[in-house]
């Protein structure tokens, strides 16, 4: 069943600079139980495109193109209901733990919070939901921990509590934003178990620079560059082969396959190329990827990829 419909999706920012294409033209098709990872170098757009999926992106800005969740416009969505479906049906796990926690508010005040809002309980029983809830996260010693602060609180801790916010409402969809991010190798490992757990039935889109939670995680993946998609398709395939230059460099740039860097720099999303965006860092460039813009080409087995090479006549 599809949960989710995005197309043409744009988000630009209007800044003294210029504008800031941060997302342009991006189209995205969901099921539901799809995970997305959503894999690309810095500044690609990969939060600003999850984030205004749920209508969270904020400032100078200007948002177009088509969100269709579980069939509602989101477009068409007031205030009202938005706040209702931030805590029933999306559970947004932001980038960086630490900010997405408040320091002057204990564990326990901050993730009860969202029970007493979302099924209007009792202080008394949303504690308990709480501790069960910590239980569930793995956090140990809940009754005692809830007391304690964001700063008592370790790296892998942190993030467990954020994923915990995350999940209190029992969303449908899931946004994990580098929830493996400055994590040692051993408190990774069992961040990425509990994702595995807590999305088992849920759609989720993981933004991740690694591949290791990506393979894990995700049945397809979703390579962006420079605001756009150039790859997109299921997980297994594409770990067993990328098509896009960008992807095989950016999978050839990781630890795990070798730690080649990407040759070049991927410019200012203010200024993109008119032709296709990676044109002056692929070693197959061809006259027309100068000159114009590539559409995504539907490759093979639901696999797409924004490049010329897989044009055919
Ligand atoms: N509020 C904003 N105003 C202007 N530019 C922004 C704003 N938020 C994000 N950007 C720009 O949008 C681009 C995409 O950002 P982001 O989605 O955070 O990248 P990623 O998550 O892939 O690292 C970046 O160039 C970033 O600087
Ligand atoms: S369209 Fe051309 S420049 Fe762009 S990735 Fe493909 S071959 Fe390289
Ligand atoms: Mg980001």
């Amino acid at each position: 069943m599809k949960i989710l419909n995005v197309s043409d999706l744009k988000v630009f920012f209007h800044t003294e600079d210029g504008v800031v294409k941060a997302v342009n033209g991006v189209d995205l098709e969901l099921n539901k139980k799809d995970k997305l990872g959503l894999l690309g170098e810095s500044g690609s757009g990969k939060t600003i495109l999850a984030s205004s999926i749920v209508r969270l992106v904020h400032g100078n800005v200007k948002e177009e193109g088509k969100i269709e969740y579980k069939g509602k416009n989101m477009r068409n969505i007031n205030s009202k209901e938005l706040r209702k479906m931030r805590i029933n049906e999306f559970g947004v796990i932001m980038q960086n733990p630490s900010s997405s926690l408040n320091p002057a508010l204990n564990i326990g005040s901050q993730i009860s919070e969202v029970f007493r809002i979302k099924e209007n309980i009792s202080k008394k029983e949303a504690i308990r939901k709480t501790v069960d809830l910590l239980n569930k996260v793995k956090i140990s010693e809940p009754e005692k921990r809830i007391k304690e602060y964001p700063h008592q609180f370790s790296g892998g801790m942190k993030e467990r509590a954020v994923i915990a916010m995350g999940i209190a409402g029992n969303p449908d969809f899931i946004i994990a934003d580098e929830p493996t991010k400055g994590l040692d190798l051993i408190v990774k490992h069992s961040i990425v178990k509990l994702l595995q757990e807590v999305s088992r039935d849920k759609t989720i889109i993981i933004i991740t620079h690694d591949l290791d939670v990506a393979e894990k995680v995700c049945n397809k993946i979703g390579m962006m560059y420079l605001g756009e998609l150039v790859e997109l398709g299921t997980a297994g395939e594409i770990f067993k082969k990328q098509y896009h230059p960008y992807s095989k460099a950016f999978f050839e740039s990781t630890p795990s396959k070798g730690m080649k860097p990407i040759k070049g720099y991927s410019g200012s999303l203010i200024d993109v190329p008119r032709g296709c965006r990676f044109y002056n860092r692929c070693d197959y460039c061809m006259d027309i990827c100068k000159e114009e813009h590539p559409p995504m080409i539907d490759v093979e087995n639901d696999r797409k990829v924004r490049c010329f090479l897989y044009a055919r006549d």
